[in-house]
Parts: C-alpha cells; structure tokens; sequence
C-alpha cells in the first residue's frame, strides 16, 4: 500500500523582487510556470518517519527532517492527530539547489501523498495553507500550470497560458543557496530605492497569448544580477544559448540553473547540443511548459 505523486519542477518567467521586509523576506512578483521536468515522491506506511532519495543528485538531498518531505509529512499528520510514520521516497529529476523549485516540489507531492494514504479529506484551500507554510514556493508546486505569486511569492492567481513553450535548462556545476542569493541582492541593492514589484502586463499577455517571442522580449529576473555576482562563470552560459538561438536567456529563480526560451522542439534541441558542448555546464534538459502541477499517479490501495 502506498501512493507516487508526480510532481513538476518551475522557471520563473518573471521574477520582480521589493526591498526586504521586516520579517527578512521579500515581497515579490513571481510569474511561475511549470515545466516538464519531475521527481516523484512515494510514501509508504512504516514504523517511523524516514526518507530516502535516488537520482543523480540524491547523495546532495537531506535525509532527515529539515526535507521538506518529512516536514509536509508532520506537518498534516500534526492537523490529524496522527504520528507521520511513513517511508517517503524521492526519485529525483528536478536539478538540486537549482532554482527550480525542486525541494518544494517534493514538499507539495509527500503532502499530497501522505493526505492521499491518509484519507484526511483536507480541502485544497488547506493544503495550500500548509504549502505556504512549508515555504514560499511550495504553494505552487501543487497547483502547476502557470500562476503568478505575491506576497513572498506564495499567494498564487492562475494564469492563462496559450500555448505550450520550449525550454531548455542547463544545470550548473554546483548550487546556489536561496537566502544567500537575495543577501546578495540586498546588498546590491543598498542605497537605491527598489520599486514595488509588480506583473509585467506585456508578459502577462505574452503568455495568454502563447507567443514565444512576445514571452522573450518581456521575461525577466531581478535576482540574476545577484545570481551572477555569486556565480560568475553563469554569464558564459547564457551566452552559449543565446549564441545557439535561444530567444531568450535568464537564470532560473535564484539560480544557478540557466533557463533558455525556444521557439520549438527543433530549436531547443539546437540549443540544446550547443550548450552540452560549450564546457559552461554540467548537465541539458528540455522541457515544455505550463504542465500540471502535483497529481497522484496511483491511488491508495485500501485495506
Ligand atoms: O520560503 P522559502 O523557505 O523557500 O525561502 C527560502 C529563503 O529565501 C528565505 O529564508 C529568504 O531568505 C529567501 N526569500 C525571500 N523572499 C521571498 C522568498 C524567499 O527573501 N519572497
């Protein structure tokens, strides 16, 4: 008996950033889109909490409970009354500390997960509560498609998407940390009033639209400047995919994985092979987006 929730990493197609707030975080404009690239994470009932995780990065994913799979596990089991005694397995696809949302995915598929094995009957509006609690992006990685996030990022309106874009992600050599990220993005940003961010209207349009080149022109990251500062060499990648003809290059979230916007399959496999043997990356994915967000592939056995 146990149940596999599927679910999909993100790119940032906007990323606008405010000044830090008192609590330390950062109100945000985030447009996210999902895209096809998934861990799937299986839990099972066991003695006692414990995660396991396989894939070429598994040997850098934490086993113990600061996983935000172990913590969506406590977290509902807490609501429910019930001790979270279940064996979450992660078959990881999503590049780790990548900016890709990939340990937030895995929160939102063990919650999903565990609230399917359960039988909580909790509502969506619940689950997205606990998501929020989890973290700023986890509230996205259960809802898929295409959003945009406010507050720091985990108050989602659904977008309309047109049609389908052609991605191609490269992975970097190592990670990058989230909170140094927008440390260094403060620090840059020290001095200078940073304006409320806000939805760009164009990109919104872009998107309803399905209109790759109208989504290149208007994409942007106001963390890749402090993605760059930390990670210099970032800048040789993007150049590679635009130099190949991508329509448009931009680090993923807080990086360090480079996002590449194509005009079709032929186009992101161009850039792809490009980018595999330019020497600026450790790793080529493509991937199409908006996809559904976390969806149970089997359901629980009964009994
Ligand atoms: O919410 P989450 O735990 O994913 O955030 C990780 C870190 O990223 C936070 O501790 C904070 O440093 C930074 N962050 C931020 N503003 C946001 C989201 C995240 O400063 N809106």
């Amino acid at each position: 008996m146990s149940v596999t929730v599927r679910v999909p990493a993100k790119v940032n197609v906007q990323l606008a950033v405010g000044a830090a707030r008192p609590d330390g975080f950062h109100d945000l404009a985030n447009v996210f889109l999902a895209v096809g690239l998934y861990d799937e994470v299986t839990v099972t009932p066991a003695d006692e909490l414990r995660v396991t995780c396989a894939g070429p990065d598994a040997d850098q994913v934490p086993l113990d409970r600061t996983n935000l799979a172990a913590r969506a596990a406590i977290a509902l089991a807490g609501r429910y009354g019930r001790s979270p005694d279940v064996h979450v397995h992660i078959a990881k696809d999503i590049p780790v500390a990548g900016g890709m949302a990939g340990g937030s995915a895995d929160g939102a598929g063990a919650l999903l997960a565990c609230d399917a094995l359960w039988g909580t009957g909790a509502s969506r509006a619940e689950l997205l509560e606990i998501c929020a609690e989890l973290g700023s992006d986890v509230p996205f990685s259960l809802v898929g498609g295409a959003a945009l996030g406010t507050g720091r990022g985990e108050v989602l309106t659904p977008l309309e998407v047109g049609g389908t874009f052609h991605w191609v992600f490269a992975m970097a050599a190592r990670g990058l940390s989230t909170p140094a990220v927008f440390r260094e993005f403060d620090r840059l940003a020290e001095g200078r009033d940073v304006p409320e961010p806000v939805a760009s209207r164009p990109l919104l349009d872009a998107l309803a639209a399905g209109d790759a080149d109208a989504l290149a022109a208007a994409v942007s990251n106001d963390l890749q400047p402090a993605a760059l500062s930390l990670f210099p060499e970032l800048t040789d990648t993007l150049a590679a995919g635009r130099a190949a003809g991508a329509l448009a290059a931009v680090v993923s979230g807080s990086g360090p994985t480079t996002a590449f916007l194509t005009r079709d399959l032929a186009s992101a496999e161009a850039v792809a092979g490009a980018l595999r043997v330019s020497g600026t990356c450790r790793a080529v994915r493509v991937a199409v987006g908006p996809v559904a967000g976390a969806t149970v592939l089997e359901p629980a056995a009964s009994g």
